[in-house]
């Protein structure tokens, strides 16, 4: 399941529909990220929806796993989607590079908690609106899952979440510094790109 949830993860769908259907390598454009925003900025709203799906599914048929073989009980479907999350940032496919871990992140709590995804779902949109900044979006998102996992009492989401939430941080280097010299590039979204 571990081998299989990573080799889902690893799946660089940006980076391939980017060179399959457009013969371009979004690792060049853009921010040079693989993911659904970049796909957005760089491909297109078409190309953009296509990553976001499948990054989303990855995690969720990486975590869907142990509920498939009847094992989840035994076995976190959270601890099997987060090697999806790892391949995807960390990727076979990639020379072992990747993605920034949100999407498919969010996929795996699709599969643990519907409920808790779409709260996540509604922290990102609300955040995107207040900033027009998916990376700003995205690492509150995922803080916020971390927080109501602590407050639920709920050890492996805390942990999981708590480790993504690191990884988060981490792929957003970048953006955070630029968050912080108001040199982040804005999506066309919410009330500071339209103000
Ligand atoms: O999910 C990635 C997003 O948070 C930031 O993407 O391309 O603006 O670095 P990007």
């Amino acid at each position: 399941m571990v081998i299989i949830s990573y080799l889902l993860g690893s799946i660089p769908s940006g980076l391939w529909i980017g060179q399959v259907f457009y013969h371009k390598d979004i690792r060049k454009l853009g921010s040079g990220n693989i993911g659904t925003t970049n796909t957005f900025r760089t491909l297109g709203p078409k190309a953009g929806t296509v990553v976001l799906f499948m990054d989303v599914l990855k995690g969720t048929l990486a975590a869907s796993q142990p509920y498939i073989l009847g094992i989840s009980h035994s076995i976190s479907p959270l601890l099997i989607g987060l090697f999806a999350s790892l391949g995807h940032t960390v990727s076979i496919f990639d020379h072992f590079h990747g993605g920034k871990a949100v999407a498919t992140s969010a996929g795996i709590l699709l599969a643990y908690n519907p409920f808790l995804f779409l709260v996540a779902c509604l922290i990102f949109i609300g955040t995107l609106l207040l900033t027009s900044m998916a990376s700003a979006a995205s690492i509150i998102g995922i803080s916020a899952i971390f927080i109501i996992a602590m407050f639920e009492h709920d050890l492996i989401l805390s942990l999981v979440a708590g480790f993504l939430t690191l990884v988060v941080l981490y792929r957003h280097k970048s953006n955070i510094k630029r968050i912080c010299t108001g040199k982040e590039s804005l999506v066309p979204f919410g009330l500071v790109y339209y103000r």
